[in-house]
């Protein structure tokens, strides 16, 4: 072999190597930032922590079931006060570039990318700093209450060592933060170790029906086309996202606590999620800006999509938890323009059975890569089963 050849090789077997051993041990700061994701004491009352909304053992995302099952948002701190999104997973999220154009919006961080990365340089640190804050999540009253609640934690010693002895609520504000992202970062919470990461690494193959549904995922349905699934640049692992935004006209879901919170949302049962747009629009762009993107939300990775503490676990799938399975969103994407809008009286009664209810923001819908894709049962099926491939834990005999 020449040189090259064999440099490229040793890369390869190194790639291979990190795709498939088990989490290393984290370093100082990720410990940090592990030791701030679990602790219930950063809230105010105390009891709430981050895992409460992205439990391990569900890929850093929702752990309740009967939640899932009804409104999918999650309850904070201070009892009655519901947030009004699903929590999407907080791991494989340290890749989002900071938000830009670049003929599209790319990057952020949130369902509507408002944690833009535009203060701190990482959107990924910028959005651990929201929750601490946010009156319906941990609810601290400021930046000083939470950084005084870890100085007086029991790893306290270990917050100094990384974050400095000289007190200074911005600075160590942004430590936390930065600390929590690099955990989230880690390669225990972001650990690539699923079924697909071994057949990518060459060390195991995927039934035929998996198999069938790859070909299809990446062909026939088009689903790579926002949720990428090979290789990057350098053997980058692919993370099944673009950090681009799309409408897919996901109905609303009625179940949503958020309508009847006078108090954090006025318009009760006419809010509209209009995700990027609205935040674009509260950022003070004009129309031209924000209208093309009303009811865009990001394209969230599906890596842990269906990693779940047991099989009669439900989650809840799109930014409102609408489906509850994955059948069902498969089936939305097929079956989309194809059935009947259903009618409002009977409208989330059954849905997708012969009809699906009317979009939740009607405009800038995405029309050309989904919606009436011809599949049939068979190979729905097949897609669902190649997305039970990417839940990592999978330890090879
Ligand atoms: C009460 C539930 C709740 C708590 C507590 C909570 N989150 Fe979240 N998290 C959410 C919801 C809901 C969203 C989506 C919000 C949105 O898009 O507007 C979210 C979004 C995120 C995202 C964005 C992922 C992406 O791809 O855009 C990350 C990362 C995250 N949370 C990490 C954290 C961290 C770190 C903490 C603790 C400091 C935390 N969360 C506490 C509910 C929660
Ligand atoms: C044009 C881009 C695009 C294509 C093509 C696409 N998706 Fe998505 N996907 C998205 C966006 C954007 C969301 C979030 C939308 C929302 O919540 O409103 C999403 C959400 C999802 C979710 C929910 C994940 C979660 O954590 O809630 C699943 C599962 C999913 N897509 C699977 C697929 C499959 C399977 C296909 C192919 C049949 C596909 N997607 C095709 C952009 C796309």
């Amino acid at each position: 072999m020449e040189y090259k050849r064999i440099v490229t090789y040793v890369a390869m077997l190194l790639a291979v190597a990190a795709a498939t051993s088990p989490a290393a041990g984290l370093s100082d700061q990720e410990q940090l930032g592990k030791n701030l994701f679990f602790d219930t004491n950063l809230s105010e009352p105390k009891g709430q922590s981050c895992a409460d909304c992205h439990g391990t053992e569900v890929g850093f995302t929702g752990p309740d079931s009967t939640i899932n099952a009804l409104g999918a948002v999650y309850e904070g701190a201070v009892p009655g006060r519901f947030g009004n999104r699903k929590p999407p997973a907080a791991s494989y999220a340290g890749d989002s570039p900071v938000l830009h154009w670049n003929r599209m919006w790319i990057g952020g961080m949130f369902w509507d990318g408002r944690a833009t990365g535009w203060t701190l340089g990482d959107p990924l640190a910028e959005q651990a700093q929201g929750p601490f804050l946010n009156p319906l999540e941990q609810n601290n009253p400021s930046p000083r209450a939470v950084v005084d609640k870890v100085l007086a934690s029991y790893y306290s010693p270990l917050f100094k060592q990384v974050c400095g002895v000289t007190y200074n609520v911005t600075g160590y504000y942004e430590c936390v933060a930065r600390s929590i992202a690099a955990y989230e970062r880690s390669n225990e919470v972001t650990a690539f170790t699923s079924r697909y990461d071994y057949y990518l690494a060459g060390k195991l193959q995927l039934t035929a029906q998996e198999a069938q549904g790859l070909t299809l995922f990446e062909g026939k349905a088009m689903c790579a086309n926002c949720h990428t699934s090979k290789p990057g640049p350098n053997n980058a692992r692919p993370l099944f996202t673009d950090y681009t935004y799309d409408n897919l006209g996901i109905p609303k879901n009625p179940m949503n606590p958020f309508y009847y919170e006078p108090e954090w949302n006025p318009k009760g049962l006419a809010w509209v999620d209009e995700g990027l747009g609205g935040f674009l629009k509260s950022n003070g762009n004009s129309s031209k800006v924000y209208q093309p993107e009303m009811g865009k939300f990001k394209v969230p990775t599906l890596r842990n999509v269906d990693r779940r503490p047991s099989d009669t676990f439900i989650k809840a799938y799109g930014h409102n938890g609408y489906f509850k399975s994955l059948k069902q969103i498969v089936h939305f994407y097929n079956t989309r323009d194809a059935l009947p809008t259903c009618n409002p009286k009977m409208a989330g009664l059954m849905p997708g059975v012969d009809c699906w209810p009317a979009p939740e923001v009607s405009k800038n819908i995405n029309k050309a890569e989904m919606g009436n894709l011809g599949l049939n049962n068979t190979e729905e099926d097949a897609i669902v089963a190649f997305l039970k491939t990417l839940s990592d834990g999978y330890v090879q005999q």
